[in-house]
């Protein structure tokens, strides 16, 4: 008989192979009915299968000499076998050690240097929990949870929580809306805009920032995505603020707003800072071609936000610079100097970089970010 821990891992692994959903959708596709110990258990075990994937596959072959078949992979990773399996040296093992496509590490190292690169996925294995607080209430909430949390020295809004007994969402201060859970680098991207109204958030789904915006810097906002979807937990998470804010489906390619004073541009991406709160990403990093049709649609959404709005902040939670710096150095459009705390600047290579921002989760304890400010010439 097949454990039912083997059986949700494999379950987890092969959406998450087959589809875009993100490890904890698959893993609740996954575990249907699977409660308490054992779940907890279930997902710790699917969480380190998709994380140590590539991995997994690369030292499964070297060992038996073929390829190993989803539930084998899992079982090989139970057993901690793969764990004693010699890696190459070089820029291919540490691929390997943390299970990245061989050109993303590549590419990386290229511009931070073969060490940098290893403490910054090191980094990314850790995933970091930041909650926004609305209210000092959160505070006390958390404390009687039994959370040991750390405020956060620039942001005196966020807190970055250390020791928490249960997951976020079940935490009284999050379910009472006195904390929502929001990575410190999307606050700094809020913290990058200056509050004008209206303000077009145009790809605002979820939500997370566009509430932070309503909350933060009280600006009257549109907030327009693709996904409808995506829309519903936007209009949820919006609700109390439904005044101020207006809901559009549309592609933002071809603005459905004539004009706004200021834009918010949070592309979509291949989400390559995010590998610490999502493994998956990791898997789906090994097709290339997906970022570089990425690329094409961010340089659209760019030029586009451009048009409507005289000012721009554009984001995306990526690590490639052709996600970031190429995209605003390709933009035909003014380049703002932005001062923000806990960031470094853009990649050294690039012109743009003493202008941009770049958040890095060595560095920064958060996810990886890019932002930059732009002005329509
Ligand atoms: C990085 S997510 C945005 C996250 C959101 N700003 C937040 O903080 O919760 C990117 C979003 O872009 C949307 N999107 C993708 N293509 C789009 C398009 N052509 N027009 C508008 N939205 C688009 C996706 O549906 C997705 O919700």
């Amino acid at each position: 008989m097949i454990s039912p821990l083997v059986e949700v891992a494999e379950k987890t692994l092969k959406t998450v192979l087959q589809t875009k959903i993100s490890l904890d959708k698959a893993f609740t596709m996954a575990a249907e009915g699977v409660k308490g110990r054992a779940r907890q258990e279930a997902y710790q075990v699917s969480r380190g299968v998709v994380s140590n994937f590539l991995r997994l596959r690369h030292c499964f072959e070297e060992l038996y000499g073929r390829k190993g078949r989803l539930r084998e992979l899992v079982e090989f990773y139970l057993s901690g076998k793969w764990s004693e399996v010699g890696l190459p040296t070089g820029v291919e093992g540490l691929a390997l050690k943390y299970s990245y496509p061989v050109w993303f590490v590549e590419e990386l190292v290229g511009l931070m240097g073969f060490s940098e690169v290893e403490e910054l996925l090191k980094a990314m294995e850790e995933p970091k929990v930041w909650l926004r607080c609305v209210d000092r209430e959160a505070l006390r909430l958390l404390e009687e949870d039994g959370c040991v949390y750390r405020v956060d020295h620039d942001l005196d809004y966020m807190v970055l929580l250390e020791e928490l007994p249960k997951p976020p969402h079940r935490l009284k201060a999050v379910k009472l809306g006195y904390a929502i859970v929001q990575d410190k680098g999307s606050a700094l991207v809020v913290e990058a805009l200056e509050g004008l109204s209206p303000l077009l958030d145009a790809c605002a789904a979820p939500g997370v920032k566009t509430l932070a915006i309503l909350q933060l810097k009280g600006s009257r906002v549109i907030a327009v995505d693709k996904s409808w979807n995506r829309l519903k937990t936007l209009v949820r998470m919006v609700k109390l603020y439904a005044d101020k804010v207006d809901v559009v489906r549309a592609d933002s390619t071809y603005s459905p707003v004539r004009w706004a004073a200021e834009a918010l541009v949070d592309a979509p991406c291949s989400g390559s800072g995010t590998a610490a709160r999502d493994p998956s990403v990791k898997l789906r990093l090994a097709r290339k071609s997906k970022v570089e049709y990425y690329v094409k649609l961010q340089k659209r959404l760019l030029k586009e936000a451009l048009r409507v709005a005289g000012q721009v902040v554009y984001a995306v939670c990526s690590l490639l610079p052709s996600e970031g710096e190429e995209i605003v150095e390709a933009a035909d459009a003014e380049l703002c100097k932005l001062e923000l705390p806990s960031t470094t600047s853009g990649y050294k290579q690039f012109k743009c970089s003493t202008y941009v921002k770049r958040i890095m989760p060595h560095l920064h304890s958060c996810q990886g970010f890019f932002i930059a400010r732009l002005q329509a010439q």
